[in-house]
C-alpha cells in the first residue's frame, strides 16, 4: 500500500517529506519520491528503498518550504524510477501523488493522448497530472474538484502547484488522509505514524472529502464544495501502536482491514449484473470455451483459498478442476492438458514451490494465471495471465486478507469463466455479484462480534488438541482455521471432513476435547449434524460457526460464533473470519509473538 506525505511550513520541507515516509515504510513500498516547491517544483524519484532516493537528495537537495513525497506500491506498471511518484505534467507546474486506483485510466488516457499529449510512466496516477493542468483556470482547488468528477475508482490524490504555491489541494475517496497539525506548519499523510512525533492533533479526512492545506492549517469542503466542520483528533497513541493502526499487532490489524480488501479487489471489477473485467487475464471466450480442466497450486493458506477454489470451479463451472500443493505437484509428473488452464496462488509470488510447480504449466503447453498480491513479483513474470489481488502489505506472518482477496479473485474468475462457457446465467451472476458486493459490509459485521471468538478462545487456552470439521466449503474453511490456530497458537489442531471422523479420529474425542464445526453449507447440515453427534456422545466440546438462523445448532454446541446469513456459494469468505480472530485470540492469551510465529517466514522462497 502506497504512503503519502505532505509539509508546508517555515523549514525546508525535504528532510521532514523523506523522514516522514521512512516511518510509513512498514506499509510496504517499492519506489519512493519527493517534489519540492521554491518557486519552481522539482522532483526527485528513485525505484528500491528510501536510501536510494536518500542518495540522490544528498547530491542534489530539493530547496524550499512545501513539497509533497511518496512510496509507491506498483499496481499499474512495473516498480521503475519512472513509475515512481511524483508524477508531473509536461509543464512541470502541476504535481501529484496518489494511491489507490484510477479504473478508467485507460480512457483518460487515450483521450490525453489524442489531443497530443505524452506520458513518462506506465501508471494511471499520472493521468491526474495532465488533467488537473488542463481543468486549471486561476484556481487550483476547482481544477481538482473537476479532475475528480472525471476520474472513477478509490484513492487518495496530493496536488501542489507552481500556479499557487502556499497550498497542498488533497482528495480522499476510500484511501486514507489525515492532516496534521502544527505551529505554523501542517502536514498531510496517508497514515497517522508519519507525523506522530511533530504533533498529537489530526484532522481524519473522510470518503469523498477534499482538503486545502496551508502553513496556517486546513480547510475540509466535501468534493462538491460544501464546508465540513471537522472536529481535531488528539491522538494518544505511541508510535508502535499507531504503525498498527492502534491494534496490538499488526494480524489484528489486517484482520480488520478485511472489509477494505474486499471492495479493493473488487473495485472496477464486477459489475451489477455479474459481469466480470480483469485487467491483465489475455485469454478470450474461445479458449475458455475449449478448456478442459483446471489445475490449482499453491502452499499454505495460499492452497487452502485453493481449495475453496476447487469447489467453485466445478459446482459454477462444471469443470475437473484438482487442486495440488505445489511441493507435491512439482514432483508428481501430472498429466496436465494444453487445455487445462493452471492457476498458481501466491501472496508473495515468491514462494519457490509454487513458482516450480506453476512453471510445469508451459512444458504441457498450457496457460499458467498467476493470483498474488504483489506486482512484478516472480510468479507474476513467469504467468501469462494475472489476477492481482489488492490486499496491501500483508505483514504478519500468518495470512489472514491475502487470504481473503485470494477468495474473491476465485469467485471473479470463476464468473468469467462460467459466462464464456454458459454455465452461468444470469441470475445466479447477479446472486453473486450482489453478495460480493455486500460481502465487505457482511465482514464488518462478523468483526463487530468478535467477542465470540474471545469467548471461545477462553474455552480452550489450554486444551492440548483441537480438532476441526466441516464438509465441502466448510471443510475448506476448517483446514484454514486448523492452520491458523496452529501456526500463532503452537495447539496441535487437526482439520478433516466431518465425515471422516467416525474413520478414526474419533477415538482421540473424550471428555471436554474441543471440536470446531462449520456449518454454513445448507445442503449437507444434516449430514455435518451427524458428526455434531458423535461428537458430543463422547463428550466432546462443540463450538460452531453458524449462521445467525441457525437454531438447530444450539442443541449441541457449547459456543457459537455467528456469521450474517448469506448464499452458501459465498459463505466461505464470512466463516473464515471468526476462525482468524479465534487463532489471534488463542494465541494472545498464550503471550506469544503473533505477528512473528516461532520458525516460520513471512515468504518461504527455499524449497
Ligand atoms: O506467499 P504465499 O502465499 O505463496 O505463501 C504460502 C504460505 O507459505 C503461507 O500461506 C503460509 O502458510 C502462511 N504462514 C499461512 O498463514
Amino acid at each position: 500500500m502506497c504512503g503519502i506525505m505532505g509539509y508546508v511550513g517555515s523549514q525546508q520541507a525535504g528532510p521532514i517529506l523523506v523522514d516522514g515516509l521512512k516511518r510509513l515504510e512498514y506499509r510496504g513500498y517499492d519506489s519512493a519520491g519527493i517534489a519540492v516547491n521554491n518557486g519552481t517544483i522539482r522532483v526527485q524519484k528513485a525505484e528500491g528503498k528510501i536510501a536510494n532516493l536518500q542518495a540522490l537528495l544528498e547530491k542534489d537537495a530539493l530547496d524550499g518550504c512545501i513539497g509533497i513525497g511518496h512510496t509507491r506500491w506498483a499496481t499499474h506498471g512495473a516498480p521503475t524510477d519512472a513509475n515512481a511518484h511524483p508524477h508531473a505534467d509536461p509543464s512541470g507546474e502541476f504535481v501529484v501523488v496518489h494511491n489507490g486506483i484510477i479504473e478508467n485510466f485507460q480512457a483518460i488516457r487515450d483521450e490525453l493522448a489524442a489531443a497530443g499529449a505524452e506520458f513518462s510512466s506506465e501508471t494511471d496516477s499520472e493521468v491526474l497530472a495532465h488533467l488537473v493542468a488542463r481543468e486549471y483556470d486561476g484556481d487550483l482547488v476547482a481544477a481538482v474538484r473537476k479532475t475528480v468528477a472525471l476520474c472513477e475508482g478509490a484513492y487518495a490524490m496530493v496536488v501542489i502547484s507552481q500556479r499557487e504555491p502556499e497550498k497542498i489541494v488533497a482528495v480522499r475517496k476510500i484511501s486514507p488522509l489525515v492532516i496534521g497539525l502544527g505551529e505554523g506548519e501542517t502536514y498531510l499523510a496517508s497514515d497517522i505514524p508519519a507525523v506522530l512525533h511533530r504533533t498529537r492533533d489530526f484532522l481524519i479526512i473522510e470518503d469523498d472529502e477534499m482538503v486545502i492545506v496551508t502553513a496556517e492549517g486546513a480547510r475540509v469542503e466535501t468534493i462538491e464544495g460544501d464546508p465540513v466542520v471537522r472536529e481535531v483528533t488528539h491522538i494518544d497513541w505511541d508510535a508502535e501502536q499507531a504503525e498498527k493502526g492502534g491494534y496490538d499487532h499488526f494480524m489484528l490489524k489486517e484482520i480488520h482491514e478485511q472489509p477494505t480488501v474486499i471492495a479493493e479487489t473488487l473495485q472496477g471489477r464486477l459489475d451489477e449484473d455479474g459481469t466480470v473485467w480483469l485487467e491483465d487475464v489475455e485469454f478470450d471466450d474461445e479458449y475458455i470455451a475449449d478448456l478442459t480442466g483446471v489445475w490449482i497450486t499453491a502452499c499454505g493458506t495460499a492452497y487452502h483459498a485453493g481449495l475453496i477454489g476447487q469447489e467453485i470451479f466445478r459446482r459454477v463451472l462444471r469443470l475437473p478442476t484438482n487442486v495440488e500443493y505445489a511441493h507435491e505437484l512439482r514432483y508428481a509428473d501430472p498429466i496436465i492438458g494444453p487445455r487445462e488452464l493452471m492457476i498458481a496462488i501466491s501472496q508473495s509470488g515468491e514462494t519457490a514451490d509454487t513458482l516450480a510447480a506453476a512453471r510445469i504449466a508451459p512444458d504441457h503447453g498450457s496457460r499458467m494465471l498467476a493470483i498474488t498480491n504483489v506486482v512484478g513479483s516472480t510468479l507474476s513474470r513467469y504467468a501469462d495471465d494475472i489476477f492481482y489481488t489488492r490486499a496491501g502489505p500483508e505483514i504478519s506472518v500468518a495470512s489472514t486478507k491475502a487470504y481473503i482477496a485470494m477468495l474473491i479473485a476465485q469467485y471473479l474468475l470463476a464468473l468469467r469463466l462460467g459466462a464464456a462457457r454458459g454455465t452461468v446465467d444470469s441470475e445466479l451472476a447477479q446472486r453473486v455479484a450482489h453478495g460480493l458486493h455486500r460481502m465487505p459490509g457482511a465482514i464488518e459485521e462478523v468483526l463487530s462480534r468478535e467477542h465470540e471468538a474471545v469467548a471461545v478462545a477462553e474455552r480452550i487456552v489450554d486444551a492440548d488438541d483441537v480438532y476441526f470439521i466441516g464438509r465441502g466449503l466448510d471443510y475448506a474453511i476448517a483446514m484454514e482455521g486448523s492452520l491458523k490456530l496452529k501456526e500463532i497458537s503452537y495447539l496441535h489442531s487437526e482439520a478433516m471432513p466431518a465425515g471422516e471422523l467416525k474413520h478414526g479420529t474419533l477415538a482421540l474425542i473424550t471428555d471436554g476435547v474441543p471440536v470446531v464445526v462449520v456449518l454454513t453449507q445448507r445442503a449437507v447440515y444434516d449430514k455435518t449434524i451427524s458428526a455434531v453427534q458423535e461428537v458430543k456422545a463422547r463428550g466432546g466440546m462443540i463450538i460452531a460457526v453458524a449462521y445467525d438462523t441457525d437454531t438447530e445448532i444450539e442443541k449441541y454446541a457449547e459456543l457459537v460464533m455467528r456469521i450474517p446469513d448469506m448464499d452458501d456459494l459465498l459463505a466461505p469468505v464470512a466463516a473464515v473470519v471468526p476462525l482468524q480472530l479465534l487463532a489471534y485470540h488463542v494465541a494472545r492469551l498464550r503471550g506469544h509473538d503473533i505477528d512473528q510465529p516461532r520458525n516460520l517466514a513471512k515468504s518461504v522462497t527455499v524449497e
